[in-house]
């Protein structure tokens, strides 16, 4: 595979609109994209965008861009620079679905600018076009969200394993582009969220998972197909099950489901709410002056760390344990139902969503205007936003600079 793929890449190179793995479609999309691209000389991502054509997901990003360019809706684009392709230590390529999967991740519904993104502390949730199952499982097919924040006129992308941010916005050719894309220069490729293990690891939530893993109910967290964990921080949890060392297997896996909301994904963005944990207990989200707090049974916890992506959920950080050890499954089954259903319904919606994840805004977008602070505006005030992901991916992001390397 590793041979053939280097037999045919020249041949792509040279003669792009007649590859026999394009089509005319592809060829004038890709076009548009170098078209835009030209200008700002960061060609890399065009090179690296032509080697997953041919891919179901590469295929899918390459329509993707050629509607973001042409197209009417609004959009923004993040280019990786061309040094975002080089200078890491080589490896093989071993799925380019995946590699396409991670392009879509820059592609994002509505057009963002410094304008519209909250600023930093804030952060504002935009929802890209990232949804394939190999890096993505969210609720009905969701595509995975990004956190954006304006740093004093810079555009910076919270929650990656090392800083990335806006170094340049592109300037589209007026003739050739949809007037509602907004294009920058990005200084690095983007990690997406990393599994849930891998985060619970990256953001030392090491007890939680240990209790999880004991009651094997980490594999119902792990499988789940979007999933809000409100996880005790290490050392809530320690002491929890150091004082509570009486606690049986059942006593604890009900205990942990009361921190979970099963078959949604619920980003500090959409703050307060109540709903029904995954033991089928109410669970009661709240906000005031001082921040975020939920409730379970008697106990409240604060949220002292929210939003930290997974590819299958969010989880957010908590200063206690709730003690509630209460299950009810005719409750809890219900529950998740009425999520699956919502989340069908939602997922239809944000396929036209240009406004923030979260905003009171509709889905008819608010391009340029201040629709961020509705939303967004608790969140920035009330909690502490910052935000540790882990550096699960970092070895896929290898594997696209060395492929750039090797060609
Ligand atoms: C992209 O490909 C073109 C055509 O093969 C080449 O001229 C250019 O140098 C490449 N860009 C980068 C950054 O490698
Ligand atoms: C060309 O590729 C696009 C994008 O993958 C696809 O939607 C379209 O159906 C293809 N057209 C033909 C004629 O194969
Ligand atoms: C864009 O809008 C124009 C005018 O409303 C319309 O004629 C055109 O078909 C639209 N293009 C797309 C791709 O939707
Ligand atoms: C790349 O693949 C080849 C053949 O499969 C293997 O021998 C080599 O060790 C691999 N290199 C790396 C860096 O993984
Ligand atoms: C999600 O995608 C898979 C295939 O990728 C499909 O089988 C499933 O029906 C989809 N689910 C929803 C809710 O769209
Ligand atoms: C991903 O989104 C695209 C539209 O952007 C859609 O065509 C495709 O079916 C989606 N994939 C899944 C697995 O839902
Ligand atoms: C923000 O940027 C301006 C110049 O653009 C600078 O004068 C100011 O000191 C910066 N503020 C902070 C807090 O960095
Ligand atoms: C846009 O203008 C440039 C020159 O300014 C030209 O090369 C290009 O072909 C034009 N594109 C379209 C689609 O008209
Ligand atoms: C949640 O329920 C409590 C008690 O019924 C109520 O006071 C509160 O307003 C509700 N919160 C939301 C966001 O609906
Ligand atoms: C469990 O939940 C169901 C459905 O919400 C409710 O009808 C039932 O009364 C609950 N059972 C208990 C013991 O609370
Ligand atoms: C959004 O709000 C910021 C600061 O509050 C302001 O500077 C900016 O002009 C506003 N943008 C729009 C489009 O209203
Ligand atoms: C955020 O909320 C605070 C207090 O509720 C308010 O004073 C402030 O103007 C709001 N900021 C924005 C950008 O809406």
């Amino acid at each position: 595979m590793h041979i053939s793929l280097l037999l045919v890449l020249p041949f792509l190179c040279h003669a792009q609109t007649t590859s026999p793995v394009q089509n005319s479609t592809q060829a004038s999309s890709l076009a548009a994209l170098s078209q835009f691209l030209a200008t700002s000389g960061e060609t890399a991502f065009v090179n690296a965008t032509e080697r997953v054509i041919g891919t179901t997901v590469g295929n899918q990003f390459v329509s993707e861009i050629e509607n973001a360019a042409t197209g009417n809706g609004s959009f923004t684009f993040f280019v990786p620079n061309n040094n975002a392709f080089t200078g890491s230590p080589p490896k093989n390529i071993t799925d380019l679905n995946t590699l396409a999967g991670i392009f879509t991740y820059h592609l994002i519904e509505g057009k963002f600018t410094t304008d519209n993104i909250a600023s930093s502390p804030g952060y504002t949730l935009v929802r890209t076009f990232m949804n394939t199952s190999q890096l993505v499982q969210l609720e009905g097919n969701k595509s995975q969200v990004l956190a954006l924040t304006n740093d004093n006129g810079t555009i910076k992308i919270i929650g990656q394993n090392t800083p990335v941010q806006v170094v340049s916005t592109i300037s589209l050719p007026s003739n050739a582009t949809n007037p509602n894309l907004k294009a920058y220069v990005l200084s690095a490729v983007l990690d997406p969220p990393p599994t849930l293990s891998d985060a619970l690891f990256s953001t030392n939530l090491s007890a939680f998972e240990t209790a999880a893993r004991q009651t094997s109910y980490i594999d119902s967290l792990e499988s789940a197909h979007g999933i809000t964990i409100f996880a005790p921080s290490n050392q809530a949890a320690t002491q929890f099950f150091a004082n509570n060392s009486s606690f049986n297997i059942s006593m604890i896996a009900a205990l942990l489901g009361n921190h979970v909301i099963n078959g949604s994904t619920l980003y500090s963005t959409q703050f307060p709410f109540n709903t029904t944990s995954a033991s089928g207990e109410p669970l009661t989200l709240s906000t005031n002056s001082s921040g975020a707090f939920i409730s379970s049974g008697a106990s409240t916890a604060k949220i002292i760390q929210p939003d930290i992506l997974t590819s299958n959920g969010v989880i957010h950080v908590i200063d206690t344990v709730l003690l509630n050890t209460a299950e009810n499954q005719t409750a809890a089954n219900s529950a998740f139902s009425s999520a699956s259903s919502a989340a069908a319904t939602a997922a239809a919606a944000e396929a036209t969503q240009t406004s923030p994840v979260g905003s009171s805004g509709s889905s008819s977008g608010p391009s340029g205007s201040n629709s961020t602070s509705g939303g967004n505006n608790k969140t920035n005030h009330a909690i502490n936003p910052s935000i540790s992901l882990g550096c699960a991916i970092s070895s896929l992001l290898s594997l696209i600079a060395t492929w750039a390397i090797v060609l």
